[in-house]
């Protein structure tokens, strides 16, 4: 083992993580698989929505994207086809982990990976050059360095581009000749070289968040090669408790935290996240706060109480910690959204506080 494997990762990709998981399932994968699949699409069905308790090789397989079925099973039969997909949508609804737990369960790796920004330039996305080389030597294959697309293309695996609209159009253009023809074009070499041909399994992910839409258009070119789905937040209560339950319990254990938070809290936690988020609460209309109100934030208002309580305050986890947390996760550049943070709270006053959880939440708004 190397000393850059003895080093303890913040955080695994998806394909180490749940390494045991995708054994057990290609173990027992009897189905067709399309080219250069590692997994049939049932078992990839499988890996992202969890196997219902039932064991497959002597393992459970866990639940990792809640809701959105529909969007997952579109998501894997895209895949198989000639056209992109990309996954839209809110902040915080899951788009970069659905696209990371697809190419892992399909590719075997994640990481064929570009991270879309203002600055990104072609090179970073299909291929650069070693420049000493390509002095010395002029252009040929030496000098040529691979970049995500050209290793995703000739390996069979599927590349991600994450946040695909904030790369300029003329940028993320690139793409549209390798998606209708499968073949990337190298202008400086000559002959076989010149063509770049993609091998069965090769395809695109994308994502791209609603709200910065706007940063860079994307060409109706490219729009026609994509699939579009789009991820929504959670409407299910007890789905989004579920899910805020398990994932603040595995990052709390994985950061030696000694506590967890009782469900009672959990729940009123989720309560009040889908109460802010659709500006409803018990048949009252409020005013939505501008800040997201994603699953993901209500995950790190839990953690950061929980964290508090474990280091700071030597006390387990109240719900009156939840709006200290809340003042710095949710309620960031908008002093209106403290507005009606308040006024919610006000809501909640008149028609909760003989519920003592609530009533213990209500304590903290001293915090905000
Ligand atoms: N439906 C869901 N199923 C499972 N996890 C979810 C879901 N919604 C949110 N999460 C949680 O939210 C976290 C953040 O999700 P992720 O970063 O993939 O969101 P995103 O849609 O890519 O956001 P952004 O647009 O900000 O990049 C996930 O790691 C997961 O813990
Ligand atoms: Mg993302």
């Amino acid at each position: 083992m190397t000393e850059h494997q003895n080093i303890q990762a913040q955080r695994l990709p998806a394909e180490q993580l749940y390494e045991d998981e995708l054994h057990v399932l290609r173990e027992a994968d009897t189905d067709p698989r399309p080219g250069g699949w590692r997994l049939s699409p049932g078992s990839v069905r499988t890996f992202i929505l969890g196997s219902n308790g039932k064991e497959i090789g002597g393992v459970t397989i866990s639940r990792k994207i809640f809701g959105n079925e529909i969007v997952v099973e579109r998501s894997i039969v895209t895949l198989m086809g000639k056209q992109g997909l990309i996954l839209v949508g809110e902040p915080g609804t899951a788009k970069s982990l659905l696209s990371e737990l697809l190419a892992a369960a399909i590719s075997g790796t994640s990481t064929h990976t570009v991270q879309g920004g203002a600055g990104v330039v072609e090179e970073q996305i299909r291929y650069g050059w070693n420049y000493a080389m390509l002095i010395k030597n002029g252009p040929g294959p030496d000098a040529l360095v691979p970049g995500p697309l050209y290793l995703a293309m000739t390996r069979g695996r599927l590349m991600r581009f994450e946040e695909i609209t904030r790369c300029p159009t003329e940028v993320q253009d690139c793409l549209i000749p390798v998606i209708s023809d499968r073949i990337l074009h190298i202008p400086e070499l000559e002959g076989g070289e010149a063509a770049v041909l993609s091998i069965p399994g090769f395809n695109l992910i994308a994502t791209a968040n609603l709200r910065d839409r706007g940063v860079s258009e994307m060409s109706s070119a490219l729009k026609r090669r994509f699939n579009f789905e789009t991820m929504n937040p959670l409407s299910d209560r007890a789905l989004e408790t579920e899910l805020v339950t398990r994932e603040v319990n595995r990052q709390l254990a994985a950061d030696g935290i000694g506590q967890s938070v009782e469900p009672a809290v959990m729940a009123l936690l989720v309560t009040v996240f889908q109460e802010l988020r659709s500006g409803r609460a018990a048949g009252t209309k409020l005013e939505p706060l501008a800040s997201i109100m994603s699953t993901a934030e209500a995950i790190q208002v839990a953690f950061s109480a929980a964290a508090d309580g474990w280091y700071l305050e030597n006390a387990p986890v109240r719900a009156s910690s939840l709006l200290k947390h809340l003042s710095g996760t949710v309620i960031k550049d908008d002093d209106d959204d403290r507005k009606r943070v308040r006024h919610y709270l006000r809501f909640v006053r008149t028609k909760r506080k003989k519920e003592p959880v609530w009533e213990e939440f209500l304590q903290g708004e001293k915090w905000l």
